[in-house]
């Protein structure tokens, strides 16, 4: 039995969504244990690109069960979207393929305004975030009034629910955030007719999850965003409203620890960033402008353009150690060609005083200098390079000093967006046995 974790070793939009997808062929099941559609896995298969934000990225083998555990936060109109997308597309044929937790909170229309609304009042100071309701949405769970799939399931429950907190969400709409109310039969009708569309999929998926590693079935858990954008162990306020830790594969899909057998972190050769905060390794100049451009560094779900900079071993050996990550999957190696030197971030500097771990205040990282230690560049293309010793010297220099400064192994390669483009060192599956 072997159960895998992919994590987000950065500030999300690693590249998980290939990783994923290329791992799927050795898993059975697939399963999303935090976050919401703020997430965008993208996937290319045969050159075609598909964009998922709630469905497991197994979703596009025809034989692989996808989970949405209890821990993500599931707007019910963007979820029967992907999934006629997915059905229109030739994938997804089979319901029984899907199955969501009845636990799992519901996004609701007033978290997305209060969200939209939010961040239009904090100006300067805004997040950045996806405004897809995120935030408020896990701010109700914890809060204790948030509604579940199963209280959708019951008449009586949901609108119990619903009308106590559409009372009070108007007051704060109209009263604070000088916003518009909503209307309670409109958001009551339209979530019952996703009710009716979404009732068959609805279980309990802890106790699936469990029967199916009882089964020997194998497991691959799905991260999204990435540690620094972890509620706790990121760059605090400019994170998302979850834990994306590896952790959080235990609470969000209801298994326990020694379920996980591996944890394989995902991690871009460079850096970038959609939304504020701080980023020590930022790229301003004509070198930020080309890794966004040769990266195609522009967001899967709000289409922004991505914050560029160097590798921050700093941000990825804080991952490493709060996931307790077991290999790296490095991606968008090819994106580095072409330049002459590429530093690489080894610590950080404030009033002459030198970090060499992620330091927790926001005034500190907003005022750090990166440390770098320079490596020779190269000028060939790496998209056709399947095995280490098809990548040029320096690019292996690159990749091996990289895994010497995180002590960690490089289990993985992504020299392109494509399943094949991929250099594979270690299969996470397989280890764990
Ligand atoms: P929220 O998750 O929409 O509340 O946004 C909070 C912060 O997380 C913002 O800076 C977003 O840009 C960032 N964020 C959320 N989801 C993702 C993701 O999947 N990739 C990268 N950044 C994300």
């Amino acid at each position: 039995m072997a159960n895998v974790a992919i994590i987000g070793a950065q500030w999300g939009d690693e590249g998980k969504g290939k990783i994923v997808d290329l791992f799927t062929q050795d898993a059975d099941v697939i399963v999303r244990f935090q976050g919401g559609n703020n997430a965008g896995h993208t996937l290319v298969v045969d050159g075609k690109k598909t964009v998922l934000h709630l469905i497991p990225s197994g979703a596009l083998h025809p034989d692989k069960l996808c989970v949405i555990g209890n821990g993500v936060v599931v707007d019910p109109e963007v979820l029967i979207e992907e999934i006629e997308k997915l059905k229109a597309q030739g994938n997804l044929q089979d319901d029984s393929l899907l199955r969501i937790s009845e636990e799992a909170h519901l996004i609701m229309p007033y978290h997305k305004a209060i969200d939209q609304a939010r961040e239009r009042l904090r100006g300067e100071g805004m997040i950045g975030t996806t405004g897809r309701g995120i935030g408020p949405a896990y701010e109700d769970k914890v809060a204790r009034v948030g509604i579940r799939f199963i209280d959708l399931l019951e008449e009586e429950t949901f609108q119990e629910k619903l009308s106590r907190n559409i009372e009070e969400k108007n007051i704060y709409l109209r009263a604070i955030l000088k916003e518009k109310t909503l209307d309670f039969y409109e958001i009551h009708d339209g979530y019952a007719a996703y009710r009716e569309r979404l009732r068959p999929l609805v279980i309990n998926t802890s106790l699936l999850l469990d029967q199916q590693m009882r089964a020997g079935k194998k497991v691959m858990f799905e991260g999204a965003q990435g540690t620094l954008l972890d509620v706790d162990h990121g760059t605090y306020p400019f994170v998302t409203s979850s834990n994306t830790v590896a952790g959080n594969v235990c609470s969000g899909a209801g298994v326990g620890p020694r379920q996980i057998h591996q944890v394989i972190g995902i991690s871009k050769a460079y850096t970038t960033r959609v939304g504020s905060g701080p980023f020590p390794t930022e790229l301003f100049g004509s070198e930020g402008e080309t890794l966004k451009r040769e990266g195609v560094e522009f967001g899967a779900t709000t289409g922004r353009p991505r914050r560029c900079g160097w590798f921050d071993a700093v941000a990825v050996r804080h991952a490493v150690r709060v996931n307790g990550i077991t290999g790296i999957a490095l991606t968008k190696l090819d994106v580095l060609t072409g330049f002459d030197e590429i530093p690489v971030g080894t610590a950080y500097r404030f009033h002459k005083k030198v970090f060499n771990e992620f330091p927790a205040s926001l005034k500190t990282l907003q005022g750090v200098e990166p440390v770098y230690e320079k490596m020779a560049g190269w000028r060939e293309p790496l998209t056709e390079a399947r095995n280490f010793s098809d990548l040029p010297a320096n690019a292996q220099k690159y990749v091996r000093r990289i895994e010497e400064i995180l002590e960690t192994d490089i289990i993985l390669i992504s020299v392109g967006p494509g399943r094949e483009q991929t250099v594979i060192l270690r299969n996470p599956f397989a280890d764990s046995r």
